[in-house]
């Protein structure tokens, strides 16, 4: 039976392009879905030679995979239609260019696919078990723990989470993309993953108000826009599908970016994220400690953050709505001289010689601006202008009726949190009439200043 299975995969998905006979992940109807599956685990082997056609392999035969060499395993989660998870090939391919390893790919879509969650949710300690026996066997072969990653997705970071347990805790690396919540929320750590797991886990949480898992689970817990509602995903039924699983799926999304380097996700260590938002968290971003960075890369901060106590660290970031996300963060303080107390929001407008414009709106909590008091913000730009030739500065308190208000600036500084051995920019001495566009040319700062 098992055979058959395997054989009706091999001749119904061959590629027609190629012209050897390439394994693909199993394809299923959603009829199976509905009917349910019996679990089968396939492991597809990709190397830096063998790039796009898979080698299926097993504990008997590791095939072409080469145990000195690192190997990463990819784990899907819930397959509620029964098709491939959209994302697999682009993730294998950007692994495979990034290091020179092997990419195993944990095809269990025979018991990831079924309308019912529970019943997939079952399944993750024995697809566990499975991954254990082939692991045991590449240590056989002289693998070792070290250079084993597991990246699982959804209840596949759960199962990742399993199999590090069963070796307790000695695994290289697991990355938990999403971990599933349902089922699995406010479970004691043997049943679900946690920091234990691994040498070093890390997870991005994207949807921590449905599919997603809300507390952290690692070493490093990253939540874009905080993790609830990722932005350029519909936010209503009527976006269709991808209403359902958009911001579930934007942690894998994320984490690719990451492999195809345009730019780096920097993330900010802070309890909350509100606090995030408040500019409460920006101690690291200093030309003597960088901030840790999403990704694939997040292990090169892997001894700072196991340094603490407990090894746990939650990081907050915003993104744009589309590839390649990145947000570039500066932190501005302003002291005003008004007498009266000025509460509003500030838009910041930045233009380099060239033209290029990017704007920042500040508006998520009206500002508390007090005499001689300095009030700290964070701004969050789509552009990493390098040098910024023009500020422009719009100060509102939101109301439309009333008397219009002016904002006494004493000091406006900016500095660059991605970049802080840029020069801070500052200017003195500004009134900004509400709702009035002020542009002026910044000066650097004087040193010195913090
Ligand atoms: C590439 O994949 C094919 C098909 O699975 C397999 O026959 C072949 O041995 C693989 N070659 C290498 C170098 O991994
Ligand atoms: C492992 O793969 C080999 C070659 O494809 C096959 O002959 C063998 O039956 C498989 N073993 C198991 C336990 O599935
Ligand atoms: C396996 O990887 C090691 C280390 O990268 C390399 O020296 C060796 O040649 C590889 N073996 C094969 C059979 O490709
Ligand atoms: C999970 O599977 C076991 C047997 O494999 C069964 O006893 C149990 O009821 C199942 N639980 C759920 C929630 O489906
Ligand atoms: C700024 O504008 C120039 C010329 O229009 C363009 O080549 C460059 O990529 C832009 N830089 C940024 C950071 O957008």
């Amino acid at each position: 039976m098992l055979r058959l299975f395997l054989l009706i995969s091999l001749t119904c998905l061959v590629r027609s392009d190629a012209a050897e006979t390439c394994p693909s992940f199993t394809r299923l109807s959603f009829h199976s879905a509905v009917v349910g599956t019996g679990l089968q685990v396939r492991l597809m082997l990709y190397t830096k030679r063998n790039q796009t056609c898979a080698q299926i392999i097993n504990s008997t035969t590791l095939g072409n995979l080469n145990v000195t060499k690192k190997t990463t395993f990819i784990i899907h989660g819930f397959r509620p239609t029964g098709s491939a998870p959209v994302w697999m090939g682009d993730l294998v391919e950007a692994l495979l260019s990034a290091e020179h390893m092997n990419v195993v790919v944990v095809d269990w879509n025979r018991g990831a696919t079924t309308v019912i969650y529970t019943h997939a949710a079952n399944k993750t300690k024995k697809v566990a078990i499975i991954l254990k026996e082939f692991i045991d066997q590449m240590l056989a072969e002289g693998a070792s723990l070290d250079n084993i990653y597991m990246i699982g997705v959804s209840l596949g970071a759960h199962i990742s989470g399993f199999v590090g347990e069963m070796y307790d805790g000695q695994l290289g690396r697991i990355t938990g993309l999403d971990p599933a919540g349902p089922l699995f929320n406010g479970r004691p750590p043997q049943d679900r993953l946690d920091p234990s797991d691994a040498q070093f886990v890390d997870v991005i949480h994207s949807d921590t108000d449905a599919l997603g898992y809300k507390e952290p689970l690692g070493n490093i817990d990253f939540y874009p826009n905080g993790g609830l509602d990722q932005p350029g995903c519909p936010q209503t039924i009527f976006g269709g599908i991808k209403y359902f699983k958009c911001d579930h799926q934007r942690s894998v999304y994320l984490y690719l970016a990451s492999l195809r380097e345009d730019c780096e996700i920097t993330a900010y260590p802070c309890d909350s994220y509100r606090d995030y938002r408040n500019g409460k968290c920006t101690s690291c971003g200093t030309p003597e400690q960088s901030c840790p960075v999403l990704g694939y890369y997040a292990d090169n901060w892997k001894d700072y953050l196991k340094q603490k106590d407990p090894p746990m660290t939650k990081a907050f970031f915003d993104t744009a709505e589309k590839e390649p996300f990145c947000m570039y963060h500066y932190f501005v303080d302003i002291i005003s001289w008004n007498k009266n107390i000025r509460r509003g929001s500030i838009t910041i407008k930045l233009r380099d010689r060239d033209g290029n414009t990017t704007e920042s709106k500040i508006d998520h909590e009206p500002a508390t601006f007090q005499k001689y008091h300095q009030v700290s913000l964070l701004a969050r730009f789509n552009q990493d202008l390098d040098k910024v030739a023009t500020i422009s500065l719009v100060f509102s308190t939101g109301s439309v009726i009333g008397p219009k208000y002016k904002l006494r600036i004493l000091r406006i500084r900016l500095r660059s949190l991605v970049h802080p051995e840029r020069p801070q920019l500052c200017r003195y001495d500004l009134v900004l009439m509400e709702n009035v566009q002020t542009v002026f040319k910044p000066i650097l700062c004087p040193k010195l200043q913090m």
